[in-house]
């Protein structure tokens, strides 16, 4: 049992207002930087509430993460200067090098002269050889003849890469699969006027080499 002792006025402590067992217990003012970090937790749950659950300013983490999925399933916005630029970064093009020996060479063969897949170093296209036109093709695939879709699994920015990688090796011209498509111009000279079909998209009767219409002079890239 605590003997009852006198109120005291300790030196650190200040007024010592109960003691029990031998335990003091004082009345001080709190700190202020112990306040000052409890109104704020307390400010900072509310605007919490109201940004996250009440008016729902910014996403959930797990809706942030989903968008940014879905961002980079469709590689985001991409220009043709902006793969322009990285089609002249040779580190882009080694890095693109890297990613078609893992994932391409299956189909398209170590060279990229083909094999299921269409020789990438001939001036042939089936769905356009400008810069614009590979890069969507790798990132959308050509599902119903056989090439995968790699923009949900790689990324963009593994897409831009090996896209480089193709524009570094375009018109090489390395002995493999006979040429497919269309003769790719960076100009469109050489195309013959055909306006109504887009780059990219397969022709629904799509009937092999030469029925592809792919228009080259719907990616006008001078790259
Ligand atoms: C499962 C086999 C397969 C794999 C793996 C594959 N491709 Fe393909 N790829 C194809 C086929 C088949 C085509 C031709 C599609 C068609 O006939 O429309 C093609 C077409 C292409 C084309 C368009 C060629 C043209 O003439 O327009 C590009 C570019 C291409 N692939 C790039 C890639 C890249 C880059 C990778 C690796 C990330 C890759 N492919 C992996 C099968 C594959």
């Amino acid at each position: 049992m605590a003997e009852p002792q006198e109120k005291r006025i300790d030196a650190i402590q200040g007024e010592i207002i109960h003691v029990y067992d031998g335990i003091e217990e004082a009345d001080n003012a709190l700190p202020l930087w112990w306040l000052w970090t409890f109104y704020g937790a307390i400010a900072f749950a509310v605007i919490y509430w109201f940004n996250y659950h009440e008016y729902e300013v910014s996403p959930l983490p797990g809706e942030a993460y989903t968008i940014a999925l879905q961002e980079r399933a469709s590689g985001g916005e991409v220009t043709e200067e902006l793969l322009a630029t990285i089609a002249g970064d040779p580190a882009a093009a080694a890095e693109g090098q890297t990613l078609f020996a893992t994932h391409c060479v299956a189909c398209h063969e170590a060279n990229a002269a083909g094999n299921i897949g269409p020789n990438l170093t001939d001036g042939y296209w089936l769905h356009g050889g400008g810069i614009v036109a590979i890069h969507d093709t790798i990132r959308d695939g050509v599902l119903a003849n056989g090439m995968p879709a790699w923009g949900p699994t790689l990324g963009a920015t593994s897409i831009q890469q090996l896209t480089a990688y193709l524009i570094s090796i375009r018109d090489t011209n390395v002995e493999g699969k006979e040429p497919q498509g269309e003769l790719y111009s960076p100009d469109g000279e050489a195309a013959e006027p055909e306006s109504d079909e887009t780059a990219g998209v397969p022709a629904a009767d799509d009937e092999g080499e030469t029925a592809q219409a792919e228009e080259p002079a719907a990616d006008s890239s001078g790259v």
